[in-house]
C-alpha cells in the first residue's frame, strides 16, 4: 500500500524518521550515516531512504518547506506507514539575542501563525509540544558530550518573508527562533498519538542578517544529525 505522495510500501519506512526539509540533505544523511540504505520514495524528489544506524532501523525523509507540505508526509508516515516517532532535523532563524550561529535548539513548544490545527474547530488554542521522552533523550546526549543546547519555544511561520516589527513581537514573547514546520508535525504527532521532536541548527540571526556560510552549515549539521540518530530505539 502506497500513497500518491509516498510510493513506498508499508513495511518500507522504519518506526524512525528523521526529517530534514530538504531533499538533498536526506540523501546527505543516507549517504553519510546509514549503512544499507536503500530509496523507497522518489516522488516530488520528497526522498526517503531507509537503513541501519549502529544496527538499529531508521529511515530518513525530506518533509519539502513549510507547514503544507510536512503536515503531508507526517501525517501519511503515521497513519500510513505506522511510524512511530519523527525527529525534524532542520535550519531556523535565531530571534533570541542568545542565539549564535550554529547554535542547537530543540523545540519544547510551537507558536504559529499557520492555523494548522484550524481544522478540528478547537474551543481554545491548541499548544503544539514536543514528546518529552525523545526531548529528554536528545539533551542527555548533548550533556553526556559537552555539546551546547538551547530548550524552548520556536515559531512556525506561515511566511519566509516577516518585517523587523512582527520579529520584535515574537522575541518579546521569548520565542528563541523561527521555522516552518514543526507546528504540522506537533499537531499531527498530538491527533494520531505518536511522538515528535523538533530540533534545528541555527542558520542566520534575523535581526543582525549574519548566516552561516554552506561550510559552517554542515558542521552544525552534523552534531545535529548524530542527536536525531542518539534517540532512535
Ligand atoms: N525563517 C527565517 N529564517 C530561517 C528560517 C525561517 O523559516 N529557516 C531557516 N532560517
Amino acid at each position: 500500500m502506497s500513497t500518491i505522495h509516498n510510493t513506498a510500501e508499508r513495511g518500507e519506512i522504519a518506526k524512525t524518521v528523521l526529517m530534514p526539509g530538504d531533499p538533498l540533505r536526506a540523501r546527505f544523511i543516507a549517504d553519510n550515516y546509514l549503512e544499507d540504505a536503500a530509496l523507497v520514495n522518489e516522488v516530488r524528489c520528497a526522498y526517503c531512504y531507509t537503513g541501519k544506524y549502529k544496527g538499529k532501523s531508521v529511515s530518513v525523509m525530506a518533509s519539502g518547506m513549510g507547514n503544507g507540505s510536512m503536515g503531508i508526509y507526517s501525517y501519511e508516515l503515521f497513519t500510513e506507514y505506522d511510524v512511530e516517532k519523527i525527529i525534524r532535523v532542520g535550519s531556523a532563524g535565531g530571534l533570541s539575542s542568545e542565539l549564535r550561529l550554529g547554535d542547537i535548539v530543540f523545540a519544547m513548544a510551537v507558536s504559529s501563525d499557520a492555523n494548522y490545527d484550524g481544522f478540528y474547530s478547537l474551543d481554545g488554542n491548541f499548544s503544539p509540544c514536543a514528546d518529552y521522552s525523545l526531548l529528554s533523550r536528545a539533551t542527555s546526549y548533548c550533556k553526556d558530550r559537552g555539546l551546547g543546547f538551547t530548550v524552548g519555544s520556536v515559531f512556525s511561520g506561515a511566511r519566509f518573508h516577516y518585517d523587523d516589527a512582527f520579529y520584535e513581537k515574537w522575541a518579546k514573547m521569548g520565542i528563541l527562533a523561527i521555522e516552518m514546520e514543526s507546528a504540522a508535525l506537533y499537531t499531527n504527532a498530538a491527533v494520531t498519538g505518536k511522538k515528535a521532536l523538533a530540533m534545528f541548527t541555527i542558520s542566520d540571526l534575523l535581526r543582525t542578517g549574519e548566516a552561516l556560510s554552506p561550510a559552517e552549515r554542515q558542521t552544525g549539521f552534523n552534531t545535529m544529525i548524530e542527536t536525531a540518530l542518539a534517540c532512535i530505539d
